[in-house]
């Protein structure tokens, strides 16, 4: 297993920001999906600081959002589509045909799940996908006990999440939150992964994605079976493990 240790959290942010710009630099057509949360915006800030020493090009790349909050106006400061726009795609000036987010409300969610994939295809495919990691090890929004074999599709929010998005959007009580997202075998057709988990609340469920069993359970433990899948983690994330042991596994 390729398991990455940073010791502080900035070490930490540099290490995964420069695995999106080393991808951008390798193939500047390349397939970008990001993921939203507190792990995330520091990374995302990171590539476009990084952007102004190295001049990258950015002109050809696609970047996509990995899931998004539904029952919202997509302006919403709580919706995926807002975050990654503030966090990294108006800073580096990409064009709108550049950024691939699902919808937060549509009349045929399983249409607008099946065109994003669809769209995400014709373009190649995923090169790169950097994931965050939920407490309850859920990736995008698909919660324990989703099926490894789910495509695309709209799910329901996590109660703990939908509690913390309210408080921290002040989301009236009246707007119904829930979530669409890539499926558990959309992600695992990237080509590459990077799952990035920070911080002492993350400790115990980085243990059981990397040392439990593969498990519908726990939808990030899928990873142990991805061909090219970097844990990274900072040194709180990973605090119990055994990290020579996995590097061997
Ligand atoms: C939410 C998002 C995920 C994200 C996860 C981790 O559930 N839908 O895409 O990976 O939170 O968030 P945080 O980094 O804030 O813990």
């Amino acid at each position: 297993m390729k398991i990455t240790v940073a010791s502080t959290e900035s070490d930490f942010d540099a290490a995964a920001a420069s695995r999106i710009v080393g991808q951008i630099c390798a193939r500047p057509h390349a397939v970008i999906g990001l993921s939203t949360g507190r792990t995330t915006g520091n990374i995302h800030r990171l590539v476009w600081q990084m952007r102004r020493l190295v001049n990258f090009d950015t002109s050809r790349l696609t970047f996509f959002g990995l899931d998004e909050v539904t029952g919202v106006d997509p302006e919403y400061a709580g919706a995926c589509r807002r975050m990654l726009l503030t966090e990294i795609i108006e800073p580096l000036g990409l064009r709108p045909d550049q950024f691939l987010i699902l919808p937060t409300r549509s009349d045929d969610f399983d249409t607008a799940c099946r065109d994003f994939t669809a769209e995400l295809q014709r373009r190649g495919g995923i090169d790169l996908l950097m994931l965050g990691l939920g407490e309850n090890g859920h990736l995008g929004f698909n919660q324990p006990g989703t099926p490894f074999g789910s495509r695309a599709w709209k799910t329901v929010m996590d109660p703990a999440l939908e509690t913390r998005i309210r408080r921290e959007t002040a989301t009236p009580a009246d707007v119904e939150l829930g979530g669409v997202t890539l499926g558990i075998a959309d992600i695992m057709r990237a080509r590459r992964i990077v799952l990035v988990a920070k911080g002492d609340n993350k400790c115990a469920i980085v243990r059981r994605m990397l040392e439990g069993p593969v498990s519908e359970d726990v939808p990030a433990s899928i990873l142990q079976l991805h061909p090219d899948c970097e844990f990274l983690l900072d040194s709180k994330a990973a605090a119990d493990i055994d990290i020579d042991k996995l590097r061997q596994s």
